[in-house]
Order: structure tokens, then C-alpha cells, then sequence
């Protein structure tokens, strides 16, 4: 890969998700994009970026864009953390008189949003919950998987627990498994990146464009690792302001509150790390 190209590319990335991509990675971006590269018979990733710079597509790009993006997920992703979710914050945040609201805010394929689902009907077992989670992803190919809800073998093996499975999933040929639609019907999917300035939430059904969506819990989880470091408080912040003001947010396990944040503090409850204003 040429240096300009691996220049547009880094370029076209950030500017798109925040997300900053090594020299080194050089050999990984090669290998995302050549399914890409091949279809469109461009020869090589150089060839590639050619083509885009001639034929500029929102298409394109987006699809570029989802080659480059890292949507490692599974369900049930740190078993702790849902399990803190499924047995504490939402059994609370269910005995209010409203809803709440939950924001998967990079869903990637839609596993974590569905976790979500799941440990909110364990929570809750009497009857089925309405639209009460918004997922999004900048990755618009990963938010069409999520909407589908239908995942592979592997995917359903990584995570679930046989229960879930048989109770949640049903059968959908070629080895794949379907989300069931009760489960479903509780998510609204959006493309959306967290980088856009405002950072504004519209179009979902789950906001009331004549109030300022506020979210009980927002999953901001292994998406900041890896932005530029003095964009990550900047983010999350713009996040925030999404955040009901007993709101709770939740990072990756491995994630800290970025350096520099303002109006947000850490906080343990049961060996979990918490994010809440104040
Ligand atoms: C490693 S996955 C994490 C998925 C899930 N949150 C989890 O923890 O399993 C990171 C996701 O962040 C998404 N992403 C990257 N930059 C983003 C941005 N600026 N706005 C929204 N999503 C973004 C990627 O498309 C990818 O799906």
C-alpha cells in the first residue's frame, strides 16, 4: 500500500468514526478490504482508493468505512457486567413508573443490544417489554446484521447459555439462528457515529423530538479504545449529555474514564465499574 493511500484511508476513517489507524496495521487494513478489492476488480488497495477518488459514493465510502471498522463482539460480553445488569440496575430502574430507556451505543452486530434485551425480560417476566433500547453502530453493515438478527453457530455459541438459546432463538436454516421477535421489537437500530458534531440523536422512535432523549443506561463499551487519545473525553461527554442525571453508563471492562473528562466520575458496585454524572 502506497503512503498516500494509506493516508486517505487513515483519513477517511477518522473522519468518519474517530477511529485512528497505525502504520503497523497496514497489513490488516490489506486484508479487510480485499473481498472489497476483488469485487470490484481494482487489483489492489491502491487501485481501490484510486477508484473512490474517481467514483466518490456515499456507498463506497460507507462501505470502505465498514471493511475498517473492528466489530469484535459477542453475546453476554464481560458475563459480569449483564449479570450486574440483569440482577441489580434493571430490576431497580423496572419498579419506577416509567420505562427506562437504554443506548447501546456501538452495538457493532447487534449482540451486546440483544444481551441488553435479554437481561431486561429475565429482569422482568411478566409481560413483554416495549421499544425501550436504541442500538447504533457508524458501521452501517453491522447495524443491518443487528436489525436481522439472525447470527451463525459460532456466534450463538459465544456467550449464550443453552437456555437462552432454545428460549430467544429459533432455527433459521444453513445452521443460523434468529433472534425471536419479541426480543427484537424492543430495539430500534440507527446508524450513527459518535464522532458526529453535535452528536444528535434523531429519527429513532424511541426520542420524543420535543424533549432531549435521556437514556437510564448507556453501553459506550470498547469503542473509545480506539480513538485518538484527547478525543476520547470529548465523546464521552458529548455522550453524557444523553445520560439521565441518575444515569448510569458502562464502559469496556478493561476501559477507564478517559483522562481530562468533565461532569463524570467512577464508581464500583459489585465488582463492576460504573460511569455517572456528578
Ligand atoms: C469492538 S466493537 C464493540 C462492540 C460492542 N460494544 C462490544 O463491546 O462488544 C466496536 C464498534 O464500535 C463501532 N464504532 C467505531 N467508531 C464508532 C463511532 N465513531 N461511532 C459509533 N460506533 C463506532 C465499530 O463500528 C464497532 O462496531
Amino acid at each position: 500500500m502506497r503512503e498516500p493511500t494509506f493516508q486517505y484511508l487513515t483519513n477517511l476513517v477518522r473522519r468518519h468514526t474517530g477511529m485512528v489507524y497505525p502504520r503497523e496495521r497496514t497489513a490488516y487494513m490489506t486484508q479487510a478490504l480485499r473481498p472489497l478489492v476483488d469485487r470490484l476488480e481494482a487489483g489492489t488497495v491502491d487501485g481501490l482508493v484510486e477508484h473512490l477518488r474517481q467514483t466518490p459514493s456515499m456507498a463506497l465510502v460507507s462501505t470502505v468505512v465498514s471493511a475498517l471498522t473492528v466489530g469484535e463482539t459477542y453475546f453476554y460480553r464481560d458475563a459480569h457486567v449483564f449479570s450486574y445488569l440483569e440482577t441489580r440496575l434493571l430490576p431497580q430502574l423496572l419498579r419506577r413508573p416509567r420505562l427506562p430507556a437504554i443506548w447501546s451505543a456501538a452495538c457493532s452486530s447487534g449482540q451486546e443490544a440483544y444481551s441488553v434485551a435479554l437481561a431486561l425480560a429475565s429482569a422482568n417476566r411478566q409481560h413483554p417489554l416495549p421499544r425501550i433500547i436504541l442500538a447504533s453502530d457508524v458501521d452501517q453493515a453491522a447495524v443491518g446484521r443487528a436489525r436481522e438478527g439472525v447470527y451463525t453457530q459460532f456466534e450463538t455459541s459465544r456467550g449464550l447459555s443453552g437456555f437462552h438459546r432454545a428460549r430467544w432463538f429459533r432455527k433459521d436454516g444453513d445452521g443460523h439462528q434468529r433472534v425471536r421477535s419479541e426480543l427484537r421489537d424492543m430495539i430500534d437500530f440507527k446508524v450513527l457515529s459518535l464522532c458526529s458534531s453535535p452528536l444528535l440523536i434523531s429519527g429513532s422512535g424511541l426520542v420524543d423530538p420535543r424533549y432531549p432523549p435521556v437514556f437510564d443506561v448507556i453501553l459506550v463499551r470498547n469503542v473509545l479504545i480506539y480513538m485518538e487519545l484527547e478525543d476520547r473525553a470529548r465523546v464521552l461527554e458529548e455522550v453524557a449529555r444523553y445520560l439521565a442525571p441518575d444515569g448510569t453508563m458502562l464502559l469496556g471492562a478493561a476501559e477507564l474514564l478517559p483522562p481530562g473528562t468533565h461532569g463524570l466520575r467512577t464508581v464500583m458496585e459489585e465488582g463492576v465499574t460504573l460511569i455517572r454524572k456528578g
